[in-house]
């Protein structure tokens, strides 16, 4: 008998193919709560978990006594407990590296969306409002040859850093836990020990850290004060990382000039978040990886996460290892 797997959210196409010849595979949509008869019910022998934007915690366990892995179909891994995981024996997988540039092309479209303002000069054009030269006030800010801020130089921090130092002659600046000197000798990016540093000194602040209880509302009321005027912030990591009450304020207040994000406090972030309602605000909803062919690849990565595990073999993600090393 095949071994039963259950797939949730968006987990594409090939990967369904690919799982499906080898496990019994039961797809549920985004939104499917435990309370749900038939989930439940797959949940209960199923020996393979692949999905996203579930949060894994020791209730969602305690309904999957048979789990073996749980694959994220996701590089960010905050909506896993992995306490809770691993005192359940179970294997955690993520989806690293091979979604770095496509994240990095989104997120530096929205840094050069929201200086040059392009969302909004959009809608001016196709509100028929273009019927004499540009106001002076639709100008937006150069890109090229400023100073670009990176907070969390991990993966796709870095490939961010090689966009602006190649393609926009622009000055790195980055905060991590630790150094990368391979990041300071390529992209010639100085480091930046106290974030405050790198938030005095930068035009552009771009967040890439992983949401961790360390990382949340990293950025707050102190931190925008502490850039500059002219400054615009882009949010690449997750929304916990940002106290978006006090960004709200910064921007209407202008303490900074404008913000890009791609994350949220909430998802789907609610249509009254004041946000919203700001015109020097631009946003996306949640697309880092989101192309075509990323999202095919992250889902087959996830799918191979869950083909390891259930065939006996170490799967090449593996966050937990102390749950292999105790089967091992
Ligand atoms: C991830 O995979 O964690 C990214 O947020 C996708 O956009």
């Amino acid at each position: 008998m095949k071994k039963k797997v259950v797939a949730y959210s968006r987990v594409r196409k090939p990967a369904q193919e690919k799982l499906t010849e080898k496990f019994d595979l039961r797809v549920y949509p985004y939104g499917t709560e435990l309370t749900d008869e038939n989930f439940k019910k797959d949940l209960q022998d199923a020996e393979g978990y692949i999905g996203l934007e579930k949060n894994i915690d020791d209730e969602f366990l305690r309904h999957a006594p048979n789990l073996k892995i749980v694959s994220n179909v996701s590089v960010g891994y905050d909506n896993f407990d992995m306490e809770a995981i691993t005192k359940h024996g179970v294997m955690a997988t993520n989806t690293p590296d091979i979604l770095n540039d496509t994240v990095a092309d989104a997120i530096f479209g929205l840094l050069i969306a929201t200086a040059r303002r392009i969302p909004e000069l959009d809608r001016y054009v196709k509100n028929g409002e273009w019927t004499e030269s540009l106001p002076d006030e639709k100008f937006g800010i150069d890109v090229h040859h400023k100073t670009l801020g990176i907070i969390g130089a991990g993966r796709i921090g870095q490939v961010i850093g090689k966009r602006a130092h190649f393609g926009f002659d622009m000055d790195i600046l980055y905060h991590n836990r630790s150094r990368k000197p391979e990041m300071e000798e390529k992209l010639n990016a100085t480091y930046c020990e106290q974030l405050d540093d790198l938030l005095e000194a930068s035009d552009y602040v771009c967040l890439m850290t992983p949401s961790t209880p360390e990382t949340r509302h990293l950025m707050s009321s102190d931190q925008f004060k502490k850039m500059k005027k002219t400054a615009i912030f882009i949010n690449g990591s997750r929304g916990a990382t940002v106290d978006e009450a006090a960004l709200a304020e910064a921007l209407q207040t202008g303490e900074i000039l404008a913000a890009g994000l791609d994350v949220f406090e909430e998802e789907p972030t609610s249509p009254d978040n004041p946000l919203l309602k700001l015109d020097n605000v631009v946003t996306t909803p949640h697309i880092g990886s989101s192309t075509d062919e990323t999202e095919d690849n992250m889902s087959l990565l996830a799918a191979d996460n869950v083909t390891a595990a259930l065939e006996g073999k170490r799967p090449p993600n593996l966050l937990n290892e102390e749950v292999w090393e105790g089967k091992s």
